[in-house]
């Protein structure tokens, strides 16, 4: 691992005793793990935890832990031509490299193409993801074309967030943006010109989405706002009762502890990267009150 030469990065292990880096700043207190590139726990003032992660979490190795922030790429949800390859690709059980440290509370983490991502993939890319804490959380995923083909690409930012109870919670921001129900059985009353309101199971891709969107009803009453660059898309995601008992690495009550408001580009808005160009998606994630 590279050299930690400051006081606001620190190596630590996760849960499960595996590694991963422990970030201070004016905005909190982060862990991300290098196994998926995976920002595992954002704490805040009075050690309140905005990143939802299951109790059932499981830290083993190769598994990407139900909660946090895991990273969707190259595709999101089920492979479209292989049902035997992972559901929202490979990036999030990976084994990513810490590439640089700092100025401050910041790391640099980075993913090549490899044999087994190739035989998943077969395209030559790098990725690398900046993780920092400043007077809130941000994280930057860029993925460069670094082969002599143009590929296309799909990825999200998963994010799991806490609420004091998801039948509170409010996503503010996506009013009027079109949307595509994926939920099997969705809330049939919906109004799109209101903030979102979860009374059934929600999975929707919403396309040609704002820079701005913000979640109320977050744990502890707070509103956190999400400022985005780069992502044309959003996912708006609960499981509810149903599918949520049926889902590995989620207690049967948990459904009502998180929303996925996730950072993506999907479906129509997926990446295309000429060889050596670069795409890159950031989020930032503030709290109010601070
Ligand atoms: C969301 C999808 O992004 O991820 C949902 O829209 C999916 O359909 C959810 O259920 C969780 O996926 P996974 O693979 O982490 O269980």
């Amino acid at each position: 691992m590279t050299q930690l030469p400051t006081d606001a990065v620190r190596e630590v292990t996760d849960p499960g005793g595996r590694p991963a880096l422990e970030l201070k700043g004016p905005g909190g207190r982060v862990r991300v793990g290098l196994l998926g590139a995976h920002v595992q726990s954002w704490q805040v003032s009075g050690k309140v935890e905005r990143l939802f992660m299951s109790a059932e979490a499981s830290f083993e190795e190769g598994v990407a832990s139900r909660g946090g922030i895991p990273i969707v790429f190259p595709w999101f949800g089920a492979h479209g031509l292989n049902s035997d390859f992972p559901a929202h690709g490979f990036a999030r059980t990976s084994e990513w490299e810490l590439a640089k440290v700092g100025p401050g509370a910041q790391v640099i983490l980075s993913l090549k193409d490899s044999a087994a991502t190739r035989s998943l993939w077969p395209h030559s890319f790098h990725a690398q993801y900046t993780v920092s804490v400043e007077e809130g959380l941000r994280v930057a995923l860029s993925i460069t074309n670094t082969g002599d083909e143009a590929f296309t690409f799909e990825e999200a930012l998963h994010t799991y967030f806490c609420v004091e109870s998801v039948t509170d919670a409010l996503v503010l921001g996506l009013e009027n943006v079109h949307y595509s129900e994926s939920a099997k059985s969705p809330a049939g009353d919906v109004d799109p010109a209101r903030p979102i309101r979860f009374t059934a199971e929600t999975d929707r891709i919403y396309q040609g989405v704002p820079e701005t969107i913000a979640i109320s009803g977050a744990k502890d009453r707070c509103t956190v706002q999400l400022k985005t660059s780069g992502a044309d898309s959003a996912v708006v995601w609960n499981p509810w009762i149903e599918k949520a008992a049926a889902m590995s690495q989620l207690g049967d009550d948990e459904w009502k502890d998180f929303v996925c408001v996730e950072s993506a580009n999907c479906k129509d808005f997926a990446v295309g990267l000429q060889p050596g160009q670069e795409h890159s998606l950031e989020l930032t994630l503030t709290q109010s009150p601070a």
